[in-house]
């Protein structure tokens, strides 16, 4: 039986097994995939643990990821970007790690939410590691212009700086303050961890238009506190579970070939919650 895990910690809430249960029986694939919860101090021995039982992969979650990207032999290109990882497997004694975040991401938006991306004006709200792992994936989308907004504004910068050394994007970047902000964007991306605290970054109503659409890359059965102040502003919303269901799905194709369906499971965790 190949198995799998998740690591994290804490990890009790996780719906990774939930969600990689409900992908191995929908492809016939034979697995096991469980919840592992790491010590802070001890995330290294416990992937080593977990290989030598004959773990074929694994997924990696807060606070893990920058300690998954430095313990990799091998990066995928958008690992390497994001400077961190999310998805590692385990072959022949070599370990390669992947980040499906970003990927997940713009999938979600724009085959589940049926939202362009390319040709679009768009804002990046945060610039910590989700805004990070988000920044390869939306620019090989082609939008039109990409703002990140950070409330430190030296790490927009980084961002900024980052884009331009990919190379691939040929549209406009810029770091920008809450307070710089000026004129609406088509799709506002909250990558902040603000909702955590249920607080909203500081900015300007106008941001959003009537025909703006603002993703939350958090989410919680209920509405977060972005997603709140979006639609106040008339924008329409989506909040992370679409993501969450995505990256999983990218790890499984990365896994096992097969590239799972993500309704049934959004279906289901909507309206049940766990
Ligand atoms: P993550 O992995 O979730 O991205 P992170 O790397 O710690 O976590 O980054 C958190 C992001 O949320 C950062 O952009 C942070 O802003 P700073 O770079 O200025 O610290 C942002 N953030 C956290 N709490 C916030 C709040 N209450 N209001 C606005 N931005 C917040």
């Amino acid at each position: 039986l190949d198995r799998y895990c998740v690591f994290g910690n804490p990890i009790q809430h996780s719906k990774s097994p939930a969600i990689h249960a409900m992908f191995a029986s929908q492809t016939g694939q034979t697995l096991e995939y469980s919840a592992r919860l790491a010590p802070l101090d001890s995330f290294v021995p416990s992937v080593q643990q977990f290989i030598a039982e004959g773990g074929k992969g694994a997924n990696v979650t807060v606070p893990f990821k920058l300690e998954a990207y430095a313990l990799a032999n091998h990066l995928s290109e958008r690992a390497a970007i994001a400077g961190a990882v999310n998805t590692l497997t385990f072959s022949d004694g070599v370990i390669v790690g992947d980040n499906t975040d970003g990927v997940g991401l713009v999938r979600d938006i724009t085959e589940n939410a049926k939202t362009a991306i390319v040709g679009r004006r768009i804002l990046l709200l945060g610039a910590g590691g989700a805004a990070r792992g988000a920044l390869l994936p939306l620019l090989a989308q082609q939008p039109a212009s990409l703002t990140i907004a950070n409330r430190t504004i030296s790490k927009a910068e980084d961002l900024v700086q980052l884009a331009h050394a990919t190379k691939t994007y040929r549209g406009e970047i810029e770091a920008k303050t809450w307070q710089d902000l000026n004129g609406s964007f088509d799709v506002i991306i909250n990558a902040t961890s603000a909702s955590l605290q249920s607080e909203v970054p500081p900015i300007p109503y106008t941001v959003f238009a009537d025909t703006s659409f603002a993703y939350d890359m958090m989410y919680s059965d209920g509405q977060t506190s972005f997603n709140r102040y979006a639609e106040q502003a008339g924008a329409r919303t989506r909040d992370g579970l679409g993501m969450l269901l995505e990256q999983a799905a990218e790890a499984f194709f990365i896994w096992r070939g097969v590239r799972p369906q993500t309704a049934p499971l959004f279906a289901h965790f909507r309206t049940k919650g766990s």
